[in-house]
């Protein structure tokens, strides 16, 4: 897969076995969209056309034994050196011993120009191409998944919203969970009544500055409910502290 022949404002390469899981990522959406715009630049490198020998191999068995296959520095090595265009491109490889992905880490990738992607599959990649080549580790969870492919264009699309012009409107992603540490607010639209439940009055009532109220405090009831974790690291505004407090009255006042 090709990158564009714009100059996008950042460009993602992606180290794979299985360039054909990206192809959905240009066909469809937001991501699709920015790319066709130019916005994004976006190219699949297949490792196999860096193996060394006619069966294309890129694998190995561990030295030391024990099961499962490693991919080989050789290949991989000749692919990022390929991969990486320019001195400041940045290399992430996607694997769950790696930093956790979140929004702060999204903004932070968001900065940089140029990225390259290694997914890793089987029991990862030899250690060396890590310490020669790897700026970030990262992790989408706590789980392992078969390979690094779904967490790249997981890691890819969180990072390409950040990027100015790819979401139409950048309130969005401003408003969106996590932007501010905090879970976002419930979303109603019509019926007013579905199965008997009833959108919140407040938001028929038109007035902006009651809406706006609204939806701070569910912010917060909705991350103190079901993430309290975020709260203890969200920096938050004197007003919102303020409401947090007055919530957290209501609550005990109920129980
Ligand atoms: N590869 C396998 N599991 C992964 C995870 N949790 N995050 C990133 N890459 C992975």
């Amino acid at each position: 897969m090709q990158d564009n022949e714009k100059n996008p404002v950042v460009k993602f390469k992606v180290i794979t076995i299985f360039p054909e899981f990206f192809k959905p990522m240009l066909e469809f959406g937001i991501f699709s969209r920015a790319y066709k715009k130019g916005l994004i630049g976006f190219e699949t490198i297949d490792l196999r056309d860096f193996a060394t020998d006619n069966y294309r191999s890129i694998d190995d068995e561990p030295y030391g034994g024990g099961s499962g296959m490693v991919f080989k520095p050789v290949p991989l090595g000749k692919a990022i050196k390929k991969a990486k265009s320019e001195k400041k491109t940045k290399v992430v490889y996607l694997t769950p011993s790696g930093k956790l992905f979140n929004s702060d880490l999204a903004k932070e990738l968001a900065k940089e120009k140029d990225l390259v992607f290694i997914c890793g599959r089987y029991e990862g990649i030899d250690q060396r191409i890590v310490d020669l080549y790897v700026d970030y580790e990262v992790s989408i969870g706590d789980y392992v998944i078969s390979g690094g492919e779904p967490a790249a264009m997981i890691v890819i699309d969180a990072i390409a919203r950040q990027v100015e012009g790819v979401v139409k409107e950048m309130d969005s992603v401003v408003k969106d969970s996590f932007y501010d540490g905090l879970l976002d607010y419930p979303h109603y639209t019509r019926p007013e009544t579905y199965n008997g439940l009833r959108v919140p009055a407040v938001l028929l009532s038109g007035d902006h500055k009651r809406i706006e109220l609204w939806r701070e405090k569910m912010k917060l009831v909705e991350t103190l409910t079901k993430r309290p974790d975020l709260l203890e690291r969200a920096r938050l505004t004197e007003t919102q502290k303020k409401l947090l407090k007055e919530i957290k009255e209501q609550l005990r006042k109920l129980t």
